[in-house]
């Protein structure tokens, strides 16, 4: 063989390869995971280097500024990489490209751009693909409406012990700062004996968890033929067999009901974990946030989960800088999170989403402001978050191994039941099991410890 040959070689192999980098969060990734996995059927190879990739994929979030942000500069650093290698094919999707107007934007500052499009069509991508490959013309396709779920496709999933599983798609709740439901388009459930059946595959290849995914799955069943709801799907999935634990992200406070509170303490598959977000802590940002439910709405949810699920680990989303916040508006979030004592929380800075009512709301706050008050909320969360874990001190839990420690290669990782991220000295052959750990360390966020 010559070394022309194993050049060639090289070079076929390169231009099988193909990357994706996902923005946003569980929805995009279960979207990307799809891509992956049609590309893969298609005979195409994943690298996580983007220099050596053949075709390139960015799968866009809309739902911050900064978000977007990042975007733009990743597309602009492709630049380069298309002038040196024009057979390169460049493809953006994603929420970001749902947004009116945005496609046509993209391709006019991105013109090396070769495939664009949004949430309802990202199934369509391998025509896109060989289109572009046949007649390398640009293609931009963006759908208004969804189209119904598209059920049966590949799916490369980037765990194989624990995987997302979509149980809903859209969201109907129009939260009034918030670009997902024109993004995302209304609610639609998938029917339950598809989410089932692909929960028992998943279980006969060895995964052990899932997170049962939609924007608000406490409306889960709404609109189907089927008499089903999210209390009942739990009960439903909490008899596949061989299946170990079960989460779900993200309730609704207003739709999470007394049944699916029963459900969760009654399945023991399913994690005394639940994920509710709040977004502000005074009745008068919540109403103007269009969340449907007031503080003390909230706190008495909050005591009906802690009082029916002992040890219950609570989450939440909090916005700092809604337009019109008042430094007592700040006072009621500090003091909400007091009461309610969460494990953990992602706290986002209110950045302005276009075609969103808020965004046209006066008494926008400062930057400086915002970030004052983000401070003061994230210095209590950290305080909290400590408090909690310091708890664990000592106490041996139930961990599934994920795999090598991300910061200690002697050491492995996973997390218990209630979400807590353990590193741990343990035997790697334990991988994709449920172990006991012995906790000997903690930290704000995470703990240490022993498998025993
Ligand atoms: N559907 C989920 C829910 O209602 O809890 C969350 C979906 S959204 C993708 C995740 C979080 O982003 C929201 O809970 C909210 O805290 C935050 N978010 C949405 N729009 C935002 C905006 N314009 N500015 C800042 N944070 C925002
Ligand atoms: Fe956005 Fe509200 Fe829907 Fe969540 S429930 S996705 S915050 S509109
Ligand atoms: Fe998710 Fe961002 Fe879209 S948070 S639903 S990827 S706008």
């Amino acid at each position: 063989m010559s070394n022309k040959d194993i050049d060639m070689t090289n070079i076929n192999k390169k231009n099988n390869l193909f990357c994706i980098t996902t923005f946003g969060c569980q929805m995009n990734e279960e979207d990307s995971e799809k891509l992956s996995g049609v590309l893969m059927e298609m005979g195409y190879e994943k690298t996580e280097k983007r220099e050596e990739a053949s075709i390139i994929i960015f799968n866009t979030c809309a739902v911050r500024e900064n978000a977007e942000l990042k975007v733009f500069g990743n597309i602009g650093a492709l630049k380069k990489m298309k002038e040196k290698n024009p057979s390169l094919i460049i493809g953006i999707c994603g929420c970001m490209m749902q947004q009116k107007g945005m496609a046509e934007e993209v391709i006019k500052k991105y013109p090396f751009v070769d495939i664009i499009f949004g949430t309802h069509n990202s199934h369509m991508f391998p025509e896109y693909l060989n289109s572009v490959k046949q007649h390398g013309k640009s293609v931009v396709e963006i759908l208004d409406k969804e189209v119904g779920i598209v059920e049966g496709l590949p799916i490369d999933r980037l765990s194989s012990i624990k995987a997302f599983v979509t149980i809903m798609y859209g969201c109907n709740n129009f939260c009034t700062y918030c670009i997902v439901p024109y993004v995302r388009g209304r609610e639609r459930s998938r029917k339950p004996e598809d989410i089932i059946n692909e929960i028992k595959e998943l279980v006969k290849v060895g995964y052990k968890e899932v997170t049962l995914l939609g924007q608000n799955v406490n409306s889960y069943g709404k609109g189907l033929e089927e008499e089903i709801d999210f209390a009942k799907l739990l009960r439903l999935v909490n008899e596949i067999e061989g299946l170990e634990r079960i989460k779900f992200m993200s309730s609704h406070p207003k739709d999470l009901t007394d049944d699916v509170i029963k459900a969760i303490a009654e399945c023991d598959k399913v994690c005394e974990q639940i994920h509710l977000p709040v977004q502000a802590g005074s009745t008068s940002l919540l109403k103007r946030m269009n969340r449907h439910y007031t503080r003390e709405q909230y706190l008495d949810l909050v005591k009906r989960i802690k009082e029916n699920i002992p040890n219950v680990a609570l989450t939440t989303d909090l916005i700092i800088g809604f337009p019109g916040e008042t430094e007592e508006d700040v006072e009621e979030v500090i003091s909400l999170v007091k009461e309610v004592r969460y494990d953990s929380a992602f706290t986002f800075l209110y950045s302005p989403r276009k075609g969103t009512p808020a965004a046209e709301l006066p008494d926008q706050i400062p930057e400086d402001i915002k970030h004052r008050r983000f401070n003061a909320l994230v210095d209590e969360l950290n305080k909290i978050g400590a408090e909690i874990s310091k708890e664990y001190d000592g106490k041996v839990v139930e961990v599934l191994v994920e795999g090598p420690s991300k910061n200690d290669d002697n050491k492995l990782m996973g997390r218990t039941r209630t979400g807590k991220l353990v590193n741990f000295t343990g035997n790697p052959e334990n991988i994709g099991k449920l172990i006991n750990v012995k906790i000997t360390k903690t930290q704000a966020f995470s703990l240490l410890g022993e498998e025993i």
